[in-house]
């Protein structure tokens, strides 16, 4: 069954393992014959009459939200910020006039997140959350609803959630906007097989994980755009389940504080999809690297150099990229915790769902 372990020993391979099939899944629900998206008519009036999209979630959600906001700010030109719940529940911004409200949740269940859309219902706003749980309780709660589709996840490392709520928040986007020129369905099948590519990688990975990472006492990850959003998620992924104490930021800030950590060694891992600030990522790697650190890319095939030491990743839409350059980055997080005999599906101190504030 879904929730049986079968042959892995653990979940988290698990679910990473049934990415590809979570996208395809949600290639089968929200596309038609015709390549028309099956969502409701209401929810995207709803969204059109807004002036403000306002994402709120918790943790890897709220990291994919990151992504979705780009998405949706591009595709479709409505402005949308990102908030965690834990933070817009008790200070609340100052909003637009016509807001509307997106939930991101694996669980529908965070109480954070709950907080705030009671304040939402109560202030007669509309929203919609988007979680892997049916009948959950902010699946129940707002205004309209949408199934992830990814099918129980388990291990307490968010992994085929994320890539779950990357596809559809590009879903919605794509069905809001004018027909921007992608196929949106063919990217995602694509996607689907690039994924399937990577974790059959597997090995490469461990490989890294063990040189790099398994004796390491801290990492970071750096990027710009999507991927300093990627590098959220990744150093999350690496903290939350190896305790390697990682840091993700955008790569243009290391200059600000965070360079004077590099040592001799310590492992730096840029992520590298963004043909736009390609070259400036570029000179930060190089930066870390006059100072010692080992590096180590993950990039496309139309940004690798020569020389990189490195993962190179199928060329994609560069929106979408986080579907690709997460996985790799879940794969190291796995292997590290791994490779220092850890408990991969049960870190300490943490729990699958928060219902406490
Ligand atoms: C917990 C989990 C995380 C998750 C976060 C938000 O901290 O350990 O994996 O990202 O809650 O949960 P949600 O169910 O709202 O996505």
């Amino acid at each position: 069954s879904e929730t049986d372990k079968g042959t892995y020993e653990y979940y988290m391979l698990k679910e990473i393992d049934e990415q590809p099939v979570a996208i395809r899944r949600m290639l089968d629900k929200y596309f038609g014959d015709t390549g028309e998206i099956l969502i409701g008519d209401q929810i995207l009036n709803d969204i059109k009459a807004a002036d403000r999209i306002y994402i709120v979630a918790a943790g890897t959600s709220y990291h994919s939200g990151l992504i979705g906001a780009r998405i949706f700010e591009s595709w479709s030109g409505i402005p949308t910020e990102v908030h965690v719940s834990s933070e817009f529940a008790y200070e609340q911004p100052l909003l637009s006039e016509n807001p509307f409200f997106i939930f991101l949740s694996q669980s529908g269940e965070t109480a954070d997140s709950r907080e705030v859309l009671q304040n939402v219902n109560r202030a007669g706003f509309k929203s919609l959350t988007m979680t892997n749980v049916e009948k959950s309780t902010l699946w129940r709660e707002a205004t309209y609803a949408l199934p992830l589709m990814a099918g129980p996840e388990i291990a307490v490392a968010s992994t085929k959630a994320y890539i779950a709520q990357v596809t559809l928040q590009a879903i919605l986007a794509y069905a809001l906007s004018d027909r921007i020129d992608l196929d949106l369905e063919q990217e995602l099948s694509k996607i689907a097989v690039d994924i399937q590519a990577i974790v059959d990688d597997k090995a490469v990975f461990e490989k890294v994980a063990n040189e790099l990472l398994v004796p390491a006492h801290s990492a970071f990850y750096i990027g710009r755009g999507a991927d300093a959003d990627v590098s959220l998620e990744a150093a999350l992924k690496l903290k939350e389940i190896s305790y390697v104490q990682a840091e993700g930021f955008p790569a243009g800030e290391l200059k600000h504080g965070t360079l004077a950590l590099i040592e001799d060694g310590t492992p730096v891992i840029a992520l590298l999809t963004q043909p736009k600030t390609a070259g400036l990522v570029r000179g930060n790697i190089a930066e870390t690297q006059a100072r010692g650190a080992n590096a180590y890319t993950i990039t496309t095939k139309a940004l690798a150099e020569p020389g990189d030491t490195g993962y190179v990743l199928p060329d994609v839409d560069p929106l979408l990229a986080p579907l690709l350059s997460v996985v790799p980055t879940q794969l190291l997080a796995y292997y590290t915790s791994l490779g220092r005999g850890l408990d991969v599906d049960h870190p300490r101190n943490l729990a699958k769902s928060v219902t406490v504030q």
